[in-house]
């Protein structure tokens, strides 16, 4: 077995830039790298994955050794670890289809999303890359609302034979449909939309089930989300939102032991403030009932660097594709892959979802 992971990143956004720095800090630090979840899962390490292809379509971005692609505007995430080495991957134009909005394209160049003049690769020459540069993992970090773009590229990943990881909220792998289709073609996929290490997400679905555990109703909920960064400017056009607010919404609705009625869950990006660049801040509001029906409520404000929180969860999604891709399994994982994602094809506990991820890793099954 080749001791690299061969992965091929779809959008070299904020995400992908940490994804990037974290390979080269991982490789750099060994077991000194701080903050690393699942160092070692079924034998691989972090470090394990390698770069072999990107594909973006902003022109500061396109034409450029990924090492130095990842640093260009408009990413602003906080760089943890600057010493990345050529790769020797140029970053290839990728077609636009709807992963740039005409809301993005009337933005601050600076802050947003600058088309590359470039001719874009037809689908048969992106199959033929994947193939030649044997990928085992394309990993798919386009922006909110790319709805056609990342069918496109489940598509190119299904017919080079390559596991697809989803990061981001378009159903692919919670889609029975999509999921059938990579089962027919051989292929895993793993998604929809990460959850990160320590985001709003899983403080929200703590605090959830906390409730129940203690016996406390819940009557109501919220978390406002805000951000400086592309994601959170694209996502103010509201019509590329839906399914961010959906799977952001069940993965706190399915930590409750009873789900709330709708109009008392209110769950989602907020605001965009530009000076916040890749920090996100979440405030998250729980009301609910103690004993004797007595009022009570908790606050808490979250405050983290956006795109280290998702690249360390891609870097066990990665890990994980590449066991079920080369155990021959093909679809959907069941609940192997729940703990990573927002919204799996099956929510479980968090405790739960990380003890499945661990025993199907060391080979225990897809279940
Ligand atoms: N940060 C997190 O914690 C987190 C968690 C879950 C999901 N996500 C999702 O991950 C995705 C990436 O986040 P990000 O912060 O890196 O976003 P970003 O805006 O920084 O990066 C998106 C990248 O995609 C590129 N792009 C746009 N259209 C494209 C196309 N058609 N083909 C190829 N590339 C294209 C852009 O040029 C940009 O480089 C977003 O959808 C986000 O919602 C992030």
């Amino acid at each position: 077995m080749s001791r690299r992971i061969r992965t091929a990143i779809v959008g070299l956004g904020n995400c992908a830039s940490s994804l990037v720095q974290g390979v080269a800090y991982c490789r750099a630090l060994g077991e000194a790298a701080i903050g690393v979840p699942l160092p070692v899962l079924g034998g691989w390490r972090p470090e394990d994955v390698e770069i072999v292809a990107a594909f973006d379509v902003d022109a500061r971005k396109v034409g450029l050794d990924v090492s130095e692609a990842i640093f260009q505007a408009p990413n602003c995430t906080e760089i943890f670890h600057r010493d990345v080495p050529a790769a020797g991957v140029v970053v290839q134009r990728g077609p636009d289809l709807d992963g740039v909005s005409a809301f993005m394209r009337n933005q601050m160049p600076s802050r947003s999303f600058v088309l590359s003049d470039a001719p874009a690769l037809e689908a048969a020459e992106i199959v033929a890359t994947l193939r030649e540069r044997g990928v085992d993992v394309l990993i798919n970090f386009m922006p909110v609302g790319s709805q056609r773009a990342v069918e496109f590229w489940a598509t190119c990943a299904m017919e080079a034979g390559c596991a697809m990881v989803n990061g981001i909220p378009v159903l692919i792998a919670s889609d029975p449909k999509w999921s059938a289709k990579f089962r027919a073609a051989g292929v895993p996929v793993l998604g929809d939309d990460f959850k990160a290490q320590m985001g709003a997400t899983i403080v929200h679905r703590t605090l959830s089930h906390l409730f129940d555990m203690r016996g406390v109703r819940m009557d109501r909920t919220y978390q406002l989300n805000v951000g400086g960064n592309t994601d959170f400017l694209n996502m103010m056009d509201h019509d590329r939102l839906q399914t961010k607010r959906l799977s952001k919404t069940e993965a706190v609705q399915t930590s409750m032991v009873h789900r709330l009625e709708d109009e008392q869950i209110r769950i989602g990006p907020s605001d965009y403030v530009p000076w916040l660049d890749d920090n996100k801040v979440a405030y998250v509001r729980l009301e609910g009932r103690l004993f004797g029906g007595v009022k009570m409520d908790i606050e808490a404000r979250v405050s983290v660097e956006d795109s280290p929180n998702a690249a360390a969860m891609a870097l066990i999604a990665i890990r994980l594709a590449r066991i079920a891709r080369d155990r021959g399994l093909a679809g959907d994982l069941g609940s192997a892959a729940s703990f990573l994602f927002k919204h799996p094809p099956v929510q479980v506990d968090d405790e739960d979802g990380l003890a499945r991820l661990i025993a199907f890793a060391e080979g225990a099954g897809t279940e």
